[in-house]
């Protein structure tokens, strides 16, 4: 398992650095970077990840939190404006990134979301997803993080529930506007409650990705411990749990307001904070 992970973030690493060098001596621009090479190159396809190595996993787990080093930035105030949206926000990706790694690791194979990606994918959002190391700055559309599409492109079975019909057609943009056929592992409930989705649900759920019904819409911290709630029963073994805008210190607080402090009174282990939150339920792997 080392050797696949150490030559998987070396492959990245190489890549990363031959596209910039080509960038700024101008032989390419950003649009000459070949998207299929870039996703066929950057995600892992799970399927592939055979073999688990449980004596050593929690050690891979820390060595993965450990270099997980990134400018984190928590709120004071709720009311955030559009500048600190787009300028001093900590954005998704860093940490979809980890969470994806942890995933794989693990070998874990279906995620659902509730909160669906919004806004179409772009070439440039795979460019930024792939090679930016900027914690607080990313183009307009990867605020929210593109958690559908790139989830989805690393292998796993995704089901992507919204309450708004919007969201679908955005989803079906990304794949238009990449040229690629929309992937049979990613499944669109859409339109569809998150709550009233995880009520029927009738598959174990190894990530549940909890980003739905925004910060200060009404009861938006209950309804995200409600739907954890709601898939307790349906959660796998080994499961992870992602919450988005956890990034308040307010009275209010973030999407996590209510579900981080019942999660840890039930024994769920922090492995990072900020913009997103992950859990594990156990580091007990045998
Ligand atoms: C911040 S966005 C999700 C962003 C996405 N996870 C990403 O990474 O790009 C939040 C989404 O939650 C959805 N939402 C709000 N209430 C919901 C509900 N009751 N059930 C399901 N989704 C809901 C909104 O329509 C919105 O699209």
């Amino acid at each position: 398992m080392d050797n696949i992970t150490l030559n998987e973030e070396f492959n990245s690493i190489i890549r990363n650095v031959v596209n910039d060098v080509l960038l700024e001596r101008g032989l390419i621009t950003e649009s000459h970077i070949n998207t299929e090479e870039i996703i066929k190159s950057t995600y892992n396809i799970v399927d592939e990840v055979v073999t688990i190595d449980y004596s050593n996993l929690s050690k891979q787990i820390y060595k993965i939190i450990y270099n997980f080093k990134i400018d984190k930035k928590f709120w004071t105030y709720d009311d955030l404006t559009g500048e600190d949206y787009d300028l001093r926000r900590s954005k998704p990706a860093q940490y979809i990134k980890t969470t994806i790694k942890i995933a794989q690791l693990l070998n874990l194979k279906t995620v659902v979301e509730i909160g669906s990606t919004r806004m179409a994918v772009t070439e440039k959002c795979l460019v930024y997803y792939n090679n930016e190391k900027e914690a607080f700055k990313s183009p307009g559309c990867c605020g929210d993080g593109h958690s559908t599409f790139f989830f989805t492109e690393s292998g796993f079975n995704v089901y992507s529930v919204d309450i708004d019909e919007n969201c679908k057609t955005q989803n079906e943009w990304s794949y238009n506007n990449l040229s690629k056929k929309l992937p049979s592992n990613l499944h669109l409930i859409i339109p569809k409650d998150g709550i009233e989705f995880l009520n029927e649900f009738d598959k174990k759920i190894d990530i549940l990705f909890l980003d739905g019904w925004d910060k200060g819409t009404p009861n938006y911290a209950e309804k995200h411990l409600e739907a954890y709630i709601t898939a307790k029963d349906k959660l796998a073994d080994i499961h992870l749990i992602l919450i988005d805008d956890t990034d308040y210190i307010t009275h209010d607080g973030g999407k996590d307001a209510l579900l981080t402090p019942y999660l840890i009174d039930n024994g769920y282990i922090p492995l990072f904070n900020g913009r997103q939150t992950l859990f594990i339920n156990t580091m007990n792997f045998h």
